[in-house]
């Protein structure tokens, strides 16, 4: 049996269309999941939608039509540049799937049932557009902390989950398991600003609304957002039926989210499943956001282009790689279209495209295409061969840290050496003495032996390059067992492959 490997995004809201902020999580997720597989884990990749709330039900409103019409068009729209960029989810949940409805309302019952729900008023401070309470020590400036808008008292009949009751279980767990929140300096924030200074319990449903689960013994409660919404993880592998899939899959191994929403995934998340009798994720990442010119990237702001528009400009792998790339991951980043095209500049096209077209090029040239391995070695090729040899267990580490950009790095470093391999041995050079004939397939042999490996490890970040690189190579694209197994002849035939990307001059 292969190890399985669950991992998922938040479900995001579709109150308005996806920008590069969704894309940014959705594609690192895309790029550990396709890892795994190629690793020969057994993956499930989750991703999907939140799409209860006031906030989507006032938008249907002003636009004259019904929450379910104004979701439906923008998740389509959210099927198909997940499409367009690759991702690889297994699953995409809705809110709104009859059979997540259902389990929510199973789950809900549940908790009730065992006196971890209960009923009470609730008096709040509540952001509409953020669809968040806050207390009023965690305002800034009398404003929402997180939008920096107005928040209105509210105060309804509502049910709450005991939250408090798992202050004490959570700070051991927290203790027993260091690595559960990543990176650590979101952990010590949840630690101090959160759960040591006192859990209060959470406000679950609200009345003032419909869009929303209905509450089956109270139907003039809806299960209000985080009991609807995080338990998308579980209620897509059957919870509460203890299914196969859950049995396989449950407990999740990563659970990405962006830095707004760790407490919810940390603290809120967690008890739920104390409450329930689950075991817990093994970890939640909290990752940062990308900016545009010092602010968030916001649907409410509306400072964004949609990206399909990169991607019909620039390439899908263009995008991608920015994403997994251009920003430390944890850290906030700084997201424009001139950072986008000197990164493809800089890295895909003089980097990679350069090499490939050059190397491949050269075989045809020198060798008509056949290039074997003659097998004599100087100290040159031994020192590439090293930096070949090295490189998957260096992104496997990279990989397992999370630490993305990191991982692109060692490739991109390998590849950068290729170059310099290139300008050192001076092929073109070799090529007019029949003498160094041996001398220079070595050279080309080792050159696409290395492009071979970081192809390989290529298609997990970006997949469609990965692809145009085996089929220049004439090869077929192998997974991580056989990376090491040396191709014997290389027969790239005779026609010179297109460049895999092209220089984009800035306007
Ligand atoms: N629906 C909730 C999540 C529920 S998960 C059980 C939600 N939705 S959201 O659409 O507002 O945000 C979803 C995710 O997108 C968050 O992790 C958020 O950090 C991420 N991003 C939204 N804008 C972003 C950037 N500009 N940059 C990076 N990520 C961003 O919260």
């Amino acid at each position: 049996m292969n190890k399985k490997y669950y991992i998922t995004t938040p479900i995001y809201y579709p109150s308005a269309e996806f920008h590069i902020g969704h894309c940014y999580t959705t594609i690192i997720a895309d790029a550990i999941a396709r890892y795994k597989r190629l690793a020969g884990y057994d993956v499930f990749f989750q991703t999907g939608t939140d799409e209860h709330g006031l906030k989507i039900e006032t938008k249907a409103k002003e636009k004259g039509v019904t929450p379910k019409e104004y979701v439906d068009e923008i998740i389509a729209n959210a099927k198909d540049l997940w499409q367009q960029l690759n991702i690889s989810y297994d699953y995409f949940i809705r809110t709104t799937d009859e059979h997540h409805m259902t389990r929510v309302q199973e789950i809900f019952k549940k908790l009730y049932d065992k006196g971890d729900i209960y009923k009470g008023e609730y008096k709040g401070l509540y952001c509409v557009p953020c669809e968040s309470f806050w207390t009023e020590s965690q305002l800034v400036d009398g404003k929402c902390p997180d939008c920096g808008r107005d928040v209105n008292l509210v105060a309804e009949e509502a049910y709450f989950f005991r939250l408090s009751k798992y202050q004490k279980q959570l700070e051991d767990f927290y203790e027993q398991n260091p690595d559960f929140i990543a990176p650590v300096s979101r952990k010590n924030e949840m630690l101090n600003n959160f759960i040591r200074p006192g859990l209060e319990d959470l406000c679950v449903s609200r009345t003032s609304f419909k869009w929303g689960i209905p509450v089956t013994f109270d139907e003039k409660h809806v299960i209000y957002v985080w009991i609807d919404a995080l338990t998308n993880y579980i209620t897509s592998l059957g919870y509460p039926d203890i299914t196969p899939e859950f049995e396989k899959y449950w407990p999740a191994d990563l659970h990405l989210v962006g830095k707004e929403i760790v407490r919810f995934h940390t603290i809120i998340w967690p008890a739920l499943l104390m409450a329930l009798d689950l075991p817990l994720p093994k970890k939640v990442f909290g990752h940062g956001w990308l900016i545009i010119d010092g602010g968030k990237i916001s649907k409410s702001l509306g400072n964004y282009k949609d990206p399909r528009e990169y991607i019909n400009a620039y390439g899908v792998d263009a995008v991608r790689y920015f994403a997994l790339r251009e920003v430390p991951f944890g850290s906030d980043g700084n997201f424009s279209e001139s950072s986008l095209i000197t990164r493809t500049n800089a890295d895909l096209c003089n980097i990679l495209g350069n090499l490939v077209s050059r190397t491949i090029q050269m075989g045809i040239k020198y060798f008509d295409g056949n290039v074997k391995n003659p097998k004599v070695y100087a100290d040159i090729d031994e020192d590439l061969k090293n930096s070949v040899n090295t490189l998957k267990d260096k992104v496997d580490q990279k990989i397992e840290e999370l630490k993305i950009n990191e991982a692109l790095e060692e490739i991109f470093d390998v590849l950068r050496k290729c170059n310099k391999y290139i300008d050192d041995t001076t092929p073109w050079v070799l090529a007019k003495d029949e003498e160094n004939k041996t001398r220079l397939e070595t050279v080309l042999y080792n050159l696409l032996e290395a492009i071979r490996v970081c192809a390989t490890i290529l298609q997990a970040f970006i997949p469609e390059t990965a692809d145009k690189i085996f089929k220049g190579l004439k090869i077929d694209n192998n997974n991580f067992d056989n990376i090491y197994e040396s191709v014997f002849e290389y027969q790239l035939g005779s026609e010179k492959p297109a460049n895999l990307f092209e220089r984009i001059k800035e306007e």
